[in-house]
């Protein structure tokens, strides 16, 4: 056991009057106990170190280590002197914090902010860990080419120049940068050069600085109904008022927009593929919101998460690249083409933004992690993205047509599968008895992670649905997880 010094253990200021010194340390040590600053098992100094270091006599601090031993919180070890004990009896531990309020105590609520209540009262997602059939938004992870990226990686991290060490750029890496603004101008024709580009922790960065750059407290916000929960909290959080507009088959409807808020400060849009139910807007509608966002001085928040599979069709250009009055901001990842731990993002932002969202950024985060920057630009530049990309979405496109086989066969009429043609997911609305929280409740008792519709809706919604993700998961394993969501759908009715 290794003992460390007393300066490793929480700071302790004696007080030379009131109480004697040996129950102050006592006090001290068990107060450490009870609220976790001190492990089981871990430690103490030896009672002639500490005695020596607070300046008092051994025998007072072997006082309170006997007492402590008593009550039993400290152990000791033949040979290897004192420690926490191994395991702090429970009803010492429930004496303790009903009395002193420590660690695990019930309090009473205590103050925290008004948008932390209303982040903590949404819905949240049961299993966010779990890879399990159906989960939502997660790419082939075990078709990703591990040996190419370990290489890179290797490449930078033995030859990391000082520059690569040292405190970066808050805009991100510029050979990444730079790499992204060729590939964005090629595939989704965006209109931007590399110093309008800033990389983020994936995109749920670049959505919370939005809201941190473009919105005050109450301005209000456009989200698409139903829409993505996580831009949901990116901008509850920053106190912005979300106000639902209802999508239909070609995005979100501008005129019901505009019937429920005029002059929103943003507007928060998927159109390549929306999120959840996967329309892809058309280019009337994407004119028609152009032109509303300019009438109303409306920013555009266009999040194209995974416009990257399109399995039928030519790709359709950006908003961003639409744009000529510079109202759109770009939200991209690499969550979903490479894998959502990389947690890299980026925003192409219009030039007037680009300095209030590098100060933004220095007061957040500073810069993004560059080593993997670096390898992430070598990954592009060398054409290893590209060719992943065309063999995912391949994949994806096989897999989607094996989950609706699939759907059709084992559970045929009773779901109405919609927008199967692009992404990582696909949605099955329930006919209207059916409750689709409970259903994923269930299912999450087998490791499936079925999303149930209503979590991405504001207000209440008119129809309930399944969320299900196909891009994870071999055929065979969708086929498996359709059997067993058949089974519970026949147990539930
Ligand atoms: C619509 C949408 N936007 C953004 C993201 C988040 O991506 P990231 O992992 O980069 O934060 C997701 C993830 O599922 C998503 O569905």
């Amino acid at each position: 056991m290794t003992r460390p010094r007393s300066g490793l253990l929480p700071p302790i200021h004696l007080q030379l009057q009131g109480e004697p010194a040996h129950r102050q340390i006592c006090d001290w040590l068990r107060g450490a106990i009870t609220d976790g600053r001190l492990r089981p098992g871990q430690g103490v100094p030896s009672s002639r170190a500490l005695a020596v270091e607070l300046g008092i006599s051994r025998t007072t601090v072997m006082t309170a280590f006997e007492q402590l031993q008593a009550e039993g919180y400290l152990e000791s070890v033949v040979g290897a002197g004192t420690r926490i004990a191994a395991v702090i009896p429970d009803d010492v531990l429930d004496a303790i914090d009903t009395t002193r309020g420590g660690h695990g105590t019930q309090r009473a609520p205590r103050a925290i902010s008004t948008r932390s209540r209303t982040l903590l009262a949404m819905p949240q997602d049961s299993q966010p860990q779990s890879v399990g059939a159906f989960r939502a938004c997660i790419p082939a992870l075990d078709r990703f080419p591990h040996a190419t990226w370990s290489a890179l990686l290797r490449r930078h991290a033995r030859h990391a120049s000082p520059a690569l060490m040292a405190y970066g750029d808050p805009m991100g890496h510029r050979p990444l940068r730079d790499a992204l603004a060729g590939h964005l101008g090629a595939v989704r024709a965006a209109r931007c050069d590399a110093s309008q580009i800033m990389i983020t922790a994936g995109a749920q960065q670049a959505l919370q600085l939005c809201a941190r750059v473009l919105l005050d407290p109450g301005d209000a916000i456009w989200m698409e109904e139903p829409g993505y929960p996580g831009a949901q909290r990116a901008f509850t959080v920053a106190g912005a008022r979300l106000v639902p507009v209802p999508v239909d088959q070609h995005g979100l409807d501008i005129e019901e927009g505009l019937r429920r808020e005029a002059h929103p400060r943003a507007v928060y849009v998927t159109p390549s593929h929306q999120y959840p139910m996967g329309a892809i807007m058309n280019a009337a509608r994407r004119t028609q919101l152009l032109a509303a966002a300019t009438r109303a001085g409306s920013w555009i928040i266009e999040d194209d998460y995974d416009s990257e599979y399109r399995f039928a069709g030519r790709p359709i250009a950006s908003l961003q690249g639409l744009d000529t009055d510079e109202r759109v901001i770009y939200v991209g990842t690499f969550s979903k083409v490479l894998f959502p731990a990389l947690r890299v993002g980026y925003l192409v932002l219009p030039r007037d933004l680009v300095a209030p969202f590098r100060a933004a950024r220095d007061a957040a985060d500073l810069f993004p992690s560059t080593l993997l920057q670096a390898a992430l630009a070598d990954f592009l530049r060398e054409g290893h993205f590209a060719r992943h990309i065309g063999r995912m979405r391949m994949l994806y496109k096989q897999r989607c047509a094996a989950l609706v086989r699939a759907l059709r066969m084992q559970i045929g009429e009773r779901f109405e599968i919609v927008n199967a043609e692009a992404g990582l997911h696909l949605v099955a609305l329930l006919p209207p008895a059916l409750d689709d929280g409970a259903i994923s409740r269930r299912l999450a008792g087998f490791d499936i992670a079925v999303g149930p519709l209503s979590y991405c809706c504001l207000q209440t919604p008119p129809r309930r649905g399944l969320i299900l993700g196909y891009g994870s998961s071999s055929e065979s394993q969708l086929e498996g997880a359709v059997a067993r969501l058949a089974a519970v759908l026949a147990a539930t009715t």
